[in-house]
This record gives C-alpha cells, sequence and structure tokens, in this order.
C-alpha cells in the first residue's frame, strides 16, 4: 500500500515523521562528515573548519534528539503490525538503542571537544560559544574519543538491522510498516 493511501491512525504522527527522516538523514551526515575529517589530513583550515561544521550540526542533533524524546514520551505509537514477538521485540530493542545513540553521541562529542588539550572554543555556526563541560584533560579526552567512535560504529550497526528489518518487510512480508513512517 503507498504511505498516502495508509490511514493517519496507521501512521506515525508527521512531527514524528518529520523528526525520523529529518534526524536520519542528519545522523548519517555527521557519520560521514566525522570519519572523513578525521582522515582527510587537510590543510589546517580545512581540518578547522569541517571541525566546527561537525560540531554545530552535531549540536543540532542534541536538540532534535531532547525534543525527540520529549515527543516519543507523550505520544501513543500507531497500532503495531501482527508479527513474531521475537521480531517485535528485537525491533523494540533496536529503537531503544538508537535513543541511547541518539543521546550519547551528540553528549560525548560535546565533553570530548571540552576536554580537548587544544581548548579550541565549540561556537555553533559561529553565533555563540558553549561552556565546557569538564576542564582540559588529554587522559580524559582519548577516553571520550574512543567512546563517541564506539557509539558512531554502533550507530551503523543498528542502522544496518534497521533497513534490513525494513526492507524485510517490505519485500518478504509485504506489510504496510515502511508505510508508517512514509509521507
Ligand atoms: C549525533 C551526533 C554525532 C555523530 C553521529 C558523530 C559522529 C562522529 C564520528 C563518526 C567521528 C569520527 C570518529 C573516528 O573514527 O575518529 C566523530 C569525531 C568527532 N566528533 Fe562527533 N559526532 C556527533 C556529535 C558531535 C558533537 C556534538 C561534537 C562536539 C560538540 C563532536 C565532536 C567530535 C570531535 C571533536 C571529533 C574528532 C575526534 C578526533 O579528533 O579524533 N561530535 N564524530
Ligand atoms: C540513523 C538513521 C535512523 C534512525 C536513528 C532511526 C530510528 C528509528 C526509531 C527510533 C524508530 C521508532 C520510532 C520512534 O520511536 O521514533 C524508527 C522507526 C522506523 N524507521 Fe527508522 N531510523 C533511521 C533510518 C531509517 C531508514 C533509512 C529507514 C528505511 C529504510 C527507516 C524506516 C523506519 C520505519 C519504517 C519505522 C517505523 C517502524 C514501525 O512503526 O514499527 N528508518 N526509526
Amino acid at each position: 500500500m503507498k504511505p498516502a493511501s495508509i490511514p493517519a491512525a496507521a501512521r506515525w504522527s508527521l512531527q514524528g515523521r518529520v523528526l525520523h527522516w529529518v534526524m536520519a538523514a542528519l545522523l548519517v551526515g555527521l557519520v560521514a562528515l566525522g570519519l572523513t575529517m578525521t582522515r582527510l589530513h587537510a590543510d589546517l583550515g580545512t581540518t578547522f573548519a569541517l571541525y566546527q561544521a561537525h560540531k554545530s550540526y552535531g549540536l543540532v542533533a542534541l536538540v532534535l534528539v531532547a525534543w525527540r524524546i520529549v515527543w516519543r514520551l507523550r505520544t501513543s505509537p500507531p497500532p503495531p503490525q501482527a508479527m513474531r514477538r521475537a521480531e517485535w521485540l528485537m525491533s523494540r530493542l533496536v529503537h531503544v538503542l538508537f535513543y541511547g545513540a541518539m543521546a550519547a553521541l551528540p553528549l560525548t562529542g560535546w565533553l570530548m571537544a571540552s576536554a580537548s588539550p587544544l581548548r579550541l572554543p565549540t561556537r555553533p555556526f559561529g553565533l555563540f560559544t558553549m561552556p565546557d563541560l569538564v576542564a582540559p584533560d588529554a587522559g580524559l579526552f582519548m577516553v571520550l574519543r574512543s567512546i563517541h567512535m564506539a557509539l558512531a560504529y554502533g550507530l551503523v550497526a543498528l542502522l544496518v538491522l534497521h533497513v534490513a528489518g525494513a526492507l524485510k518487510h517490505r519485500l518478504i512480508d509485504r506489510d504496510d510498516t515502511l508505510g508508517r513512517m512514509g509521507f
């Protein structure tokens, strides 16, 4: 069934769908930018600009995930599709872990930028300076960097499972799961 022909009550609210797709694009872009900027070995000016962009859009993700958590706690999901219990549990687990990763990634990023011994200010889009959450500390920076990196790889692993699930519903079960998040 095309998303447009799915009754509104069977879909996530417009707010939920917009948040889902805006954040999906933002998160994939941030992972790509993070991996690129740390491996590019470009000149200092370019590297600085890429890091600033990563930190700025990363903080947008922090605002959006806070908004999305509030929305999610106040919303009732559309009635579930018929599926096996194990499958339902698996999808719930992936969603909960997604929320954990979506919140922890920008928080560890902000903590890491604060702990950096380089002491570079975090200025989202050059507008204002973010307060540092901890004092500069090279050891702490390295720990947070490893956690931030592991979370990013975890997010990608969850995305692979999530997309595989969506495709299974579409191609094998041929049900409306994809349409629940569609426009
Ligand atoms: C959901 C949001 C975010 C995602 C998905 C994300 C993802 C990533 C990824 C994939 C890397 C590369 C890791 C590696 O392989 O070395 C990275 C590095 C980095 N991120 Fe983020 N990030 C996010 C938010 C933030 C925020 C909010 C900040 C700071 C305010 C930040 C600061 C950094 C810094 C400073 C590095 C470079 C660390 C180094 O020098 O090795 N990130 N991020
Ligand atoms: C990093 C990217 C993504 C994240 C973090 C993400 C996260 C989520 C979360 C947490 C939910 C549960 C609804 C909620 O509580 O907000 C959800 C639902 C959904 N997602 Fe994603 N998603 C991503 C990308 C995708 C992609 C690429 C697809 C399509 C191939 C997709 C298809 C869906 C569908 C169809 C649902 C509805 C499932 C249902 O109602 O049972 N998502 N997603």
